[in-house]
């Protein structure tokens, strides 16, 4: 009997990054086993024919018993090494998997701690490491605010910045209720929003927000790139990211510096030993670094592609060699510099036309459409994701980068019909 050695992928809805990882799996002489759960509109995955294995579950949203049945129905002679998944909401899932397979990976309750936001600013407080405080938001919390603009409102345990917002946004507690309800029912989040609403109000973090990918092993973190957030955004109830450059262009190499320390101190405090992480902060003159969420998964966007490009290493690979206990593929920094931009849709709209610009100065990278002409965007209080561009920006003289940046604001030339 041939023996086969595979990793098991969690997908969510035939998405997450399914092709990137089969890629790294063949490098590895390692096969692919993917667990989706059903998706919440027509999608035939460009991957199906190069994976060893696919498996659709009734439920929009995975559980353990669909990881436990699927891995009781693999045949004798397959033995998974791993388990992996860049969906936020199966994180506890692949963290319970991996403990059942014997990968390196955190334990549940860390996964835990990390995504459930009170928790972690609870820890970190406690730690001297925030001077953020946060509370469950109750009516009578509520009814005792004078300052609302002093506050941030957010789900506890969230993603994609649904329902986070500065809280003299909210007129009435209630508001929440329906936001929730709304959430609850939007089918492509399905697993994420249950049960009753629970959001947390914290104290206003100010200044401009970075993102750090780094990876830990044998409890030593390694920050690989750090992303700087231009042109945030609130629309309703969500706070739009539009564009990141790498490397950072407001902050100075000593608050860099010390933003890297203050991370990998954050890490340590919470007891993070292993693993990929995709980490927010903020940093102003004033109040130094506030870490705003600690993401135990690859960045979104086009974080892995800037990465690539400007640290020369691939987030992918470096997790899943950790994931596998295999040693790192060490980091070669080059100079290289990148910008994204995420372009976002409106609410309940059908797209007339979209068509991206050309402008040749500055070299284009990549660029992908999520959505075609004629489609209708979903009726949601979330970031509707319809495109994205990455661009090359070495050779780009500093002094012009904003003018760039804004420039690309129009990249995409959108039109919805009346
Ligand atoms: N306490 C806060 N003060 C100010 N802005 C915040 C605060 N918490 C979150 N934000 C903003 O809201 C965005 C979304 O919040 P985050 O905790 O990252 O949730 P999500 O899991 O939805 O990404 C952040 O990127 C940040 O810009
Ligand atoms: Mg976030």
């Amino acid at each position: 009997m041939n023996s086969r050695t595979g990793v098991l992928i969690l997908s969510h809805q035939l998405l997450s990054m399914v092709a990137p990882l089969q890629q790294q799996l063949a490098a590895r002489g390692l096969e692919c086993y993917v667990l989706s759960s059903r998706p919440s509109r027509a999608l035939t995955p460009p991957w199906q024919d190069r994976v060893s294995q696919i498996e659709i579950t009734d439920g929009h949203a995975l559980t353990m018993q669909d990881i436990a049945a699927c891995l009781a129905r693999l045949p004798d002679e397959v033995t998974l090494v791993a388990c992996i998944s860049v969906w936020d909401g199966y994180r506890e899932l692949m963290a319970q998997t991996n403990g059942l397979l014997g990968a390196t990976d955190l334990d549940v309750s860390c996964v835990t701690r990390l995504r459930d936001k009170l928790t972690m600013r609870r820890w970190l407080h406690g730690d001297g490491l925030s001077r953020v405080q946060a509370q469950p938001l109750t009516d009578a919390l509520w009814q005792g605010i004078t300052d609302p603009s002093a506050f941030f409102i957010k789900p506890r345990t969230g993603l994609a910045s649904f329902g986070a917002f500065r809280a003299d946004k909210l007129d009435q507690p209630d508001q929440l209720d329906t936001l929730w309800r709304q959430a609850c029912a939007d089918q492509a989040y399905a697993g994420v929003f249950e049960g009753e609403p629970e959001f947390i109000i914290e104290d206003l973090i100010q200044g401009t927000e970075y993102c750090f990918e780094v990876i830990v092993t044998k409890g030593e973190a390694q920050v690989l790139a750090v992303h700087e957030k231009i042109d945030m955004h609130q629309q309703g109830f969500t706070v739009l990211e539009n564009a990141c450059v790498c490397p950072p262009v407001s902050v100075q190499a000593e608050q860099l510096a010390q933003g890297k320390t203050f991370v990998t101190r954050c890490l340590a405090s919470l007891e993070v030993t292993t693993g990929l992480f995709h980490i927010e902060a903020k940093f102003a003159e004033r109040q130094g670094w506030e870490m705003v969420e600690i993401n135990p998964r690859i960045g979104g966007a086009y974080i892995l592609e800037s990465t690539r490009h400007h640290a020369g290493v691939d987030l992918l690979s470096l997790w899943l060699d950790s994931l596998l206990s295999r040693p790192l593929q060490p980091v070669q920094p080059s100079n290289r510099r990148s910008f994204f931009r995420v372009f976002f849709g409106q609410s309940g709209r059908t797209l007339a036309r979209i068509q991206p610009r050309n402008g040749a100065e500055v070299p284009l990278l990549d660029q992908r459409l999520f959505v075609q002409e004629g489609d209708r965007l979903p009726q949601i209080e979330r970031e509707i994701f319809i495109g994205q561009a990455l661009w090359d920006i070495s050779a780009l003289p500093h002094h012009n980068f904003s003018d760039f940046a804004a420039s690309t604001a129009h990249h995409f030339q959108v039109e919805y019909h009346p």
